[in-house]
């Protein structure tokens, strides 16, 4: 990753953290961004021991000038943009009959359209060569109960197989992570009946760490990930490989 230039929103904490300091250590330039005006303090350490690498904006993905200001500050600093990580996400954990319009509308805002004012604003700034990686989730992948998430996210996968098809020709790649249970600030306030099932459909047997998400990002996002685009890749452990077939095998054993 020397001397590429990278942007990851949602930056301040869980796996979009693990994320900045994984590719700062693996030399890139990090610009990490979030809500917030002051980074939260990890990012802030991490900046203060790597200040050439690491530099964090403050950034709504909601807000397309916030998006154009980023480009410039971008343009200017840099020259240029080789990655995009499209982290930042909120979760509604409401079900099917409980769902509002208002859960639906604010998931979309951050989790889809956040993503696509990313792409809009930083593909000027990137030329062959340059990686998009967009955050999903098992929800994309299933009939994940959350319904107005499980939405938002399959909304952002079909972004992603429609930026890749049609940046191809550019050679820019754009890819879905797929994470499972992964244990953040976002998970820390789930039922704990959410984490224990989700484990038993598990086939690795446990829940996920920000790292393992980071780890696979990074190679996305590297040229060690050259002839790969539009590909769903989940980091789940296996949780959205089996089909159910997990709860069957297990009965049997
Ligand atoms: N943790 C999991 O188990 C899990 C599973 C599947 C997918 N994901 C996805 O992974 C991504 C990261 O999640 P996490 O678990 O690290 O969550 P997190 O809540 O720890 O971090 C999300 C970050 O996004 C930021 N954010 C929220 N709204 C924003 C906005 N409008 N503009 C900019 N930043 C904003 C938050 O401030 C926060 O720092 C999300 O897209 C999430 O949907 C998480």
């Amino acid at each position: 990753m020397t001397s590429r230039t990278v942007v990851v929103t949602g930056a301040n904490g869980g796996q979009g953290l693990a994320e900045t300091l994984m590719l700062a250590t693996a030399g890139a330039n990090v610009i990490a961004t979030d809500l917030t005006a002051e980074s939260s303090p990890a990012v802030a350490e991490a900046a203060l021991e790597n200040p050439r690498r690491i530099v964090y904006r403050q950034l709504d993905v909601t807000q397309s000038e916030a998006w154009a200001a980023l480009a410039r500050f971008i343009r200017d600093e840099y020259g240029r943009l080789d990655g995009l990580v499209n982290n930042a996400g909120i979760t509604r954990r409401s079900r099917l009959l409980e769902a509002t319009p208002a859960d639906l509308a604010a998931v979309s805002e951050v989790n889809v359209t956040g993503a696509l004012l990313g792409m809009q604003a930083c593909l000027p700034l990137m030329a062959s060569g340059a990686s998009i990686v967009n955050v999903g989730s098992v929800a994309a992948l299933s009939g994940h109960y959350p319904v107005a998430y499980t939405a938002s996210k399959w909304a952002l996968r079909g972004l992603t197989i429609a930026a890749a098809t049609e940046l191809g020709a550019q050679g820019i790649r754009v890819n879905s992570v797929h994470p499972g249970f992964i244990e953040t600030p976002m998970t820390a306030g789930a039922n704990p009946a959410f984490r224990d099932a989700t484990i038993n459909e598990t086939p690795l047997g446990r829940t996920g760490t920000p790292e393992e998400v980071a780890a696979v990002v990074h190679f996305l996002l590297s040229p060690m990930a050259a002839f790969v685009t539009g590909v769903d890749l989940p980091v789940d452990g296996g949780q959205s490989s089996h089909g159910g077939a997990k709860s069957v095998s297990d009965a049997l054993r």
